[in-house]
């Protein structure tokens, strides 16, 4: 059996706890010797930073006899030091030294989750085999766009179904009230990265002109499930905006959910509005940041009603007019680890 017939079982649903790379904290939560206490796919972690800079994620409970290291430890050099009997470890998670000078057993060791930090967020890999990453996000980073805005709500949901999000064209018209969502680019699936790119047009209400319809074109970059970079570009407008759509576990169906917002710096004011020739394009960035994030918060709020309560349904009775749910979700499947073990195992045949 192939995890696209799996995944039509009618008892399947999706992992808990997909595997891949996921936004575990923000680079600014954690400063220089500081140390965060999370719960990340299950399990308890701590995220610290060492004083040269350098941020890791550990299990947050010390391997000598369990003591919670954000409850009382602290950051020393470039390592994090136990508050029960003062055990340092480094950054991969092994003992430096014992509290007493002594040596330290070689059980003394902490897993170490892998981590990598860019564009501000510590993003981290979850395996529950602890298997090594097999493939690395792109964050697309671009001096022709600003520093993205980040917002982060916590809710009931999963990667799984709040990614199947970019491929279900139908929702565009229904929750969001875009008007003939079409596609330009079709489906492109590589691995872990899912490409695609739509036109639908949007009620210029947003910039003060309600009686015209603009053409905005969605390129979405999903790489692996905890991570979506999506290109919007307002082409009348010469308006680029980037959106980030970075879903994290806990623990059980609780997730956070983050989502980032950048624009593309105005080269031609005049083409949203004339009478904004006469300001700094600077000035008109930092609005439209503002503005676009604003917007952005309230779409993606829109779907939140649907998500926090809706279940998983397998097989979904699809129609014409939606998107490519079924192969979205046959790709996703490779994310869900206990089922490649079944199927691999051909469990799935009985
Ligand atoms: S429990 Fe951490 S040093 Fe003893
Ligand atoms: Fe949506």
């Amino acid at each position: 059996m192939t995890l696209a017939k799996a995944i039509l079982k009618q008892d399947y649903q999706v992992p808990t706890f997909p595997t891949g790379w996921f936004a575990i904290a923000l680079s600014k939560e954690v400063k220089k010797g500081e140390i965060l206490s999370r719960t990340f796919s299950g399990k308890d972690v701590v995220i610290f930073r060492t004083e040269s800079g350098k941020a890791a994620v550990l299990d947050a409970y010390c391997p000598h006899m369990g003591a919670h290291f954000a409850h009382g430890g602290s950051v020393e050099g470039e390592d994090i030091k136990c508050p029960f009997h003062g055990f340092c470890f480094n950054t991969d998670g092994e003992c430096t030294k014992t509290g007493y000078g002594t040596k330290p057993s070689p059980r003394a060791k902490s897993y170490s989750w892998p981590v990598d930090e860019k564009m501000g967020i510590i993003f981290c890999w979850y395996h529950p085999e602890q298997i090594a990453p097999t493939y690395h996000i792109d964050t697309m980073e671009s001096d022709e766009f600003t520093d993205y805005k980040i917002h982060t709500w916590e809710m009931i949901s999963n990667p799984t179904e709040t990614a199947e999000n970019s491929v279900d064209v139908g929702h565009f018209s229904h929750i969001h009230g875009y008007k003939d969502p079409h596609s330009i680019n079709p489906l492109k699936l590589d691995g872990p990265f899912l490409n695609v790119k739509y036109g639908m047009y949007r009620n210029g209400d947003f910039i003060g002109k309600p009686k015209k319809n603009f053409l905005i074109e969605f390129e979405i970059f999903q790489q692996g499930l905890g991570f979506a970079l999506v290109e919007a570009h307002t082409i009348e407008l010469g308006v680029k905006t980037r959106h980030l759509v970075m879903p994290t576990t806990i623990a059980g169906k609780e997730m956070y959910l983050r989502i980032g917002c950048a624009v593309g710096k105005i080269k031609d004011p005049g083409k949203i509005m004339p009478i904004l020739k006469i300001l700094p394009k600077s000035l008109i960035t930092k609005i439209m940041h503002r503005e676009a994030f604003k917007g952005y918060i309230h779409d993606v709020y829109q779907d939140f009603k649907v998500w926090q309560n809706k279940i998983y349904l397998t097989p979904p009775a699809l129609s014409k007019g939606d998107g490519p749910i079924m192969q979205y979700r046959a790709w996703a499947a490779q994310f869900d680890y206990e089922l490649n073990q079944r199927v691999n195992a051909n469990i799935e045949d009985n």
